[in-house]
C-alpha cells in the first residue's frame, strides 16, 4: 500500500480544552500535547506488509506470545497460507483479504483503557507508540514518542 497520511485518521483527533493556568509544567504539558497533536495529524506513515488500513500486523505470527494461538489458514482456490494469532474481521465475512483486520477503536478516554490492542499486546499507551515506530520504521524520536503519548492521553 502506498504512503498513507495520518490525515485520514483526523477524525480521531478532538480539540483539545485547556484548564488551569499556563504556567511552569503545566505550560511544558501543553505544548508537548500541541506537538503531539500535530504529530498524529501530520506525520506520514508508510504502511507496508499488511493488507490496508485495518491489518496493521498485531495478530502477525511473528508478534505471538504463548498466551496466543496459532491458526494456518488455507485459500481453498489458491492454496496460500497464512499463519495468524487471530483471523479477525474475516471470522465475521469468510473471506480471506478479512485476515488479519480488526476495528479501528474511538481513541477518546483510551488512557483509561489498557492494555491496548485487540489482544491486549501493547501495555500501554508508550508501547503502543512503540509498536508503530518499528512496526513501520517510522524514525520517531523519542520527544515525538512522548509527545504522541501525552496527545492521547489528552483525548
Ligand atoms: C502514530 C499514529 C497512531 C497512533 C498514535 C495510533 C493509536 C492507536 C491506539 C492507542 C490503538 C489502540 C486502541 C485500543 O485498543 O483501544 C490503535 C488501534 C488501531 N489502529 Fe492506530 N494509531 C496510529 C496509526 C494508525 C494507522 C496509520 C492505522 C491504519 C493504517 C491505524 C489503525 C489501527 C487499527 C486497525 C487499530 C486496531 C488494532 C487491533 O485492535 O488489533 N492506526 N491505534
Amino acid at each position: 500500500m502506498s504512503i498513507t497520511e495520518l490525515n485520514n485518521l483526523s477524525s480521531f483527533a478532538v480539540p483539545l480544552q485547556y484548564s488551569g493556568s499556563s504556567k511552569g509544567s503545566n505550560k511544558k504539558a501543553r505544548a508537548a500535547i500541541a506537538r503531539g497533536q500535530v504529530l498524529f495529524n501530520s506525520k506520514p506513515i508508510q504502511i507496508t506488509g499488511v493488507k490496508g488500513m485495518l491489518d496493521i500486523g498485531v495478530s502477525d505470527a511473528s508478534r505471538r506470545t504463548p498466551d496466543m494461538p496459532l491458526y494456518t489458514l488455507q485459500n481453498k482456490v489458491t492454496g496460500e497460507t497464512i499463519e495468524t494469532t487471530d483471523p479477525g474481521r474475516a471470522l465475521v465475512t469468510g473471506k480471506w483479504k478479512d485476515i488479519g483486520r480488526f476495528k479501528g477503536p474511538v481513541l477518546r478516554s483510551v488512557a483509561s483503557r489498557p492494555p491496548y490492542f485487540h489482544n491486549g499486546s501493547a501495555k500501554d499507551l508508550p508501547a503502543v507508540i512503540e509498536f508503530y515506530n518499528t512496526r513501520f520504521s517510522i524514525g520517531l524520536t523519542d520527544r515525538e514518542q512522548a509527545d504522541l503519548v501525552a496527545f492521547l492521553a489528552s483525548l
